[in-house]
């Protein structure tokens, strides 16, 4: 039975075209119909006639039909597999649409207390300071002690201050950056010129004015002949250029420990300049800071030989500048986190 045998390769390539046209499922199905169908599939019906054959032939020819019949089978196994992974129905959720446009993020901005400090820094840059910064958990000696705090100031207290509770020294959250002085006088020879921002704390009720937690600038310049002249001139440039036009400045004497003499900063009203309204409660002038000419004490706790240097130092309250230069009146909104607030800078 010659025939069986050349018809058997011949259907093999039949099959094997067949497989390729077939596209689909239903492709499959016909390729399976068409061969392995039970009344007039083709394979089976030479399945079928093997019985006419004699012995020998049966079971060589017997055998071939039977791989095939196995070759067809498997392939469809396989190709039915293929074709179920690229026809899964697409998930509804998983499906976006290109085209459409996006949604716009929502941009944040600077806090006004970072923009108004980096505007701060840069003016005094310009002037030639170094920006510096100094731990906000300090010990006893550098917020109080070697600023000349005598012991029984009241600063000191457990009111006004958050001790923290620690073993040996006394450590706190300092309560204004003028510590750093010490620390950058200790490590650095004159000249020196400094500012120093950053977060200090006060133990006290808060208000429309007060804050238990707020930023401060404190400067430091020291060299042979540093006089309240120079700091007149730096600090008259500072607010010209901070609020955009020239303001005049006066010195009041005040004590601060830390100084000698002490002086409260003030300049003329940015509202009425000078002439007297209610924003500066007739007097024509606001209050800025405190200032005034390093104590011989503290360059000695900083081991600077006041013999031969001295300086001036500055402190001031971020918040206020901000306050003062957007009119706002309220110190607790910087930290409420209020976006109708924030949205407005
Ligand atoms: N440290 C002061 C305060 O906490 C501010 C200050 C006043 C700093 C006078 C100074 C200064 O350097 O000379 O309010």
């Amino acid at each position: 039975m010659k025939t069986v045998g050349i018809s058997l390769k011949k259907l093999k390539n039949e099959i094997k075209k067949d497989f390729k046209m077939a596209r689909d499922l239903k492709g499959l199905n016909d390729v399976f119909n068409k061969y392995l169908g039970k009344h007039d599939g083709e394979l089976n019906r030479i399945l079928r006639s093997l019985e006419k054959l004699p012995k020998e032939k049966r079971a060589r020819i017997g055998k071939e039909a039977n791989k095939l019949k196995e070759y067809i089978k498997q392939k469809i196994e396989i190709k039915t597999e293929k074709m179920r992974l690229l026809t899964v129905p697409v998930n509804k959720k998983e499906w976006f649409d290109i085209t459409v446009p996006g949604k716009r993020p929502l941009f944040g901005h600077l806090h006004p207390l970072t923009k108004i400090k980096r505007k701060v820094e840069e003016i005094f840059e310009s002037m030639g300071f170094s920006i510096i910064e100094g731990p906000e958990i300090e010990n006893e000696w550098y917020n109080f002690d070697a600023l000349n705090f005598p012991k029984e100031h009241p600063a000191r207290d457990t009111i006004d201050t958050f001790w923290l509770k620690s073993n040996h020294l006394k450590l706190l959250l300092r309560t204004h950056t003028s510590p750093v002085q010490i620390r950058y006088m200790e490590k650095n020879n004159p000249p020196l010129r400094i500012i120093v921002p950053g977060r200090v704390f006060r133990r006290e009720a808060t208000d429309a004015s007060h804050e238990i937690n707020f930023y401060h600038l404190e400067g430091l310049m020291v060299d042979k002949a540093v006089s309240a002249a120079n700091f007149k001139a730096v600090i008259q440039e500072f607010y010209r250029r901070f609020f955009g036009k020239p303001v005049k400045v006066r010195f009041i004497p005040t004590f601060f420990p830390f100084v000698e003499p002490g002086f409260q900063v003030d300049i003329s009203c940015l509202n009425c300049q000078g002439k007297g309204c209610s924003a500066c409660q007739q007097t024509g002038w606001m209050e800025m800071m405190g200032a005034g000419m390093v104590h011989p004490n503290v360059l000695k706790n900083s081991r600077l030989n006041p013999k031969f240097l001295q300086g001036f130092a500055f402190g001031m309250g971020i918040e206020r500048l901000v306050m003062m230069k957007y009119k706002i009146n309220d110190i607790r909104l910087f930290y409420s986190g209020d976006l109708r607030f924030l949205q407005q800078f």
